[in-house]
């Protein structure tokens, strides 16, 4: 191969998507993941090294074996409700984790870092769309780390000579479109799954948080971003700091919003199945509106998502639900 890059978290559900597209473009992903939410099946395009975030020593190991290029760094914890009731597990992860990770890379001289975060930094913004000088406020412990995260790679930039693109994911979703892998969470909290999981029978329904917003039709909106484009990006991000591109934060995601019940109707409009769903009362921490302006990564890297129509994510998403697209 022309060069390896380390992917913590690469057996996860975005880092696995962008670990397959990294061996299409002839980049080795090494992927570097506890399996606590990773599945040891999605690691098929390059190495695979059992180990945690935490351990410094066996990250700089890693990275003297195997001289990467780049360390994508997705390994995280990442569900909002859990990391208000049990932070610590988000601090540790996610804080002290990415600190040994940059500590690593430090020691063990690997200066370009790709680091996932999330629009979760921006909490409720009253200002939509959200840009990247939006104040960065947020509401949960998630969101904090992600942030407090952010900070360390920025100042290790400014102190150490690392390099680094922060990337901002709005709603990842949908499934590769080759069908290789699929999105696989472990309890399923995230709308799409949970609607296709309805659609399937395999739960008795959806249940809907909030139909009481100040929205169109009263449902939470949100920027729903295909895995694929998202992996994509990745590899974009990577070329820009080859290129000694300068240092950068951007928001993943359309620039469009779309509501719950937009999506149900795709899922509807694309499988031919309905949706059984109950109305509940709201999820606390959950924002009205989230949308990206996502003009500064076309600017800067050329980022234009080619499958993040709702119809498309439906439908690379739908098999791995037992549920046929309609052509
Ligand atoms: N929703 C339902 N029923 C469900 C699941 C979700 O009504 O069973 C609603 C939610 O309340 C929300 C919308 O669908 O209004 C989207 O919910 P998701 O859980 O799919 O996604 P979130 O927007 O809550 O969270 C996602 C990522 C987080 C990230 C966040 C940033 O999962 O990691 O976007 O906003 F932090």
């Amino acid at each position: 191969v022309a060069s390896r890059i380390l992917v913590t978290g690469g057996a996860g559900y975005i880092g696995s998507h962008t670990a397959k597209l990294l061996r299409m473009e002839d980049i080795e992903p090494v992927v570097y993941d506890n399996l606590t939410t990773g599945n040891r099946s999605s690691v098929r395009w390059g190495p695979f090294v059992h180990g945690d975030i935490l351990d410094t020593t066996r990250l700089i190991e890693v990275i003297e074996q195997y001289q990467p290029v780049a360390v994508i760094h997705f390994a995280a914890s990442a569900y909002v409700g859990e990391s208000v009731v049990d932070p610590a597990k988000y601090y540790n992860n996610n804080v002290r984790g990415t600190l040994s990770l940059l500590d690593a890379c430090r020691q063990a001289g690997l200066y370009r870092m790709i680091f996932s975060s999330s629009c979760a930094t921006s909490g409720a913004p009253t200002v939509l769309p959200i840009d990247e000088a939006t104040p960065q406020l947020p509401i949960n412990p998630y969101g904090k780390t992600k942030l407090m995260a952010e900070h360390m790679v920025a100042d290790y930039g400014a102190a150490f000579g690392l390099n680094y693109v922060a990337l901002r994911y709005f709603n990842a979703c949908g499934a590769d479109p080759e069908g290789d892998l699929g999105e696989w969470h472990d309890p399923e909290t995230h709308l799409i799954p949970r609607a296709l999981m309805a659609a399937a029978r395999r739960i008795p329904h959806l249940e809907i948080f909030g139909e009481d917003y100040d929205t169109p039709d009263g449902t939470c909106v949100r920027d729903y971003i295909h895995v694929a484009d998202l992996a994509r990006a990745h590899v974009l991000a990577y070329r820009h700091l080859a290129q000694d591109g300068g240092n950068l934060a951007l928001n993943l995601g359309t620039g469009r919003g779309h509501s719950i019940k937009e999506v149900l109707r795709t899922i509807v409009d694309v499988t031919g199945h309905d949706v059984p769903v109950v109305f509940h009362r709201r999820r606390s921490g959950d924002p009205p509106t989230l949308y990206a302006d996502a003009g500064l990564a076309y600017r800067s890297l050329g980022f234009v998502p080619r499958y993040s129509d709702l119809e498309t994510i439906v439908r690379t998403a739908a098999p791995f639900f037992g549920l046929e697209a309609r052509s």
